[in-house]
């Protein structure tokens, strides 16, 4: 089996999560996009449900397959959000952002009652970090919030280089907020609630990709059969 068919098949195990009448967070990147897929042919055979899609791309795919979608705004607490990762610790700590869609998901997941991830075996890890950890911050400022989050790393003693993420063209990449990334390149996270608690503090930066306590389940495709992973404490809201 290739990666891209255990991602499916994690993708149809999310589907058992479904129910009708559910309000869905809708995940990025190739592993939502068979969620989206495999979805959308329940919606075809009668499901109802509604979507909001964490990107752009997703909400075109969504679009284009008939999936109905609102938004946060008309819709701001979900039942569940399906979404892929970079990175899955045993305690399901996550690195999400390799899409640079993290702000949006991390928007969605939190306003979601559950979050399951999904993901094929290659995703998971003992120690998150070798994944490099996406950091979207404002154009404003760049040189200076950079410098500032050079010594912040070092002071959470995971020093490492802040790659600017560029385009396929070689273009500083924006995100669907208009944002920029840097990619700290970090190797180990020995602390991750540490690191969270200094990125979210720091002026500039938006968002990062560490999502701790986010979700609550993990479904992992691997070679032998799908594996279900629960978070040690499940979501503090009620299902
Ligand atoms: C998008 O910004 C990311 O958080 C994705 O969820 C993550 O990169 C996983 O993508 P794949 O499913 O393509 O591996």
């Amino acid at each position: 089996m290739s990666l891209d068919d255990l991602k499916r098949e994690a993708a149809r195990r999310a589907l058992d999560h479904v129910e009708p009448g559910m309000r869905l967070g809708l995940g990025t990147g190739s592993t939502a996009r068979h969620f989206v897929e495999l979805l959308a042919e329940r919606v075809r055979d009668g499901l109802s449900v509604v979507g909001v899609p964490t990107s752009e791309a997703t909400r075109r795919q969504a679009d284009a397959l008939g999936v109905p979608l609102t938004t946060l705004d008309e819709t701001p607490e979900l039942d569940l959000t399906v979404d892929g990762a970079d990175e899955i610790d045993g305690r399901l700590r996550l690195i999400k952002g390799g899409g640079g869609a993290h702000l949006r998901e991390k928007i969605v997941a939190c306003a979601s009652k559950r979050m399951v991830v999904i993901a094929d075996e290659s995703k998971t890890v003992e120690t998150l970090g070798r994944f490099p950890l996406p950091i979207e911050v404002v154009p404003f400022g760049l040189a200076a919030t950079r410098r500032a989050l050079d010594d912040a790393l070092r002071a959470s003693g995971c020093g490492g280089e802040l790659v600017l993420r560029r385009d396929a063209d070689g273009r500083p990449l924006h995100t669907d907020g208009g944002h920029l990334i840097l990619d700290a390149h970090l190797g180990r996270i020995a602390d991750p609630e540490g690191l969270a608690d200094r990125l979210d503090g720091q002026t500039g930066v938006v968002e990062h990709g560490l999502f701790l306590g986010v979700a609550s389940h993990a479904i992992l495709a691997t070679r032998d059969g799908i594996v279900v992973l629960e978070a040690p404490r499940a979501m503090g809201k009620a299902d």
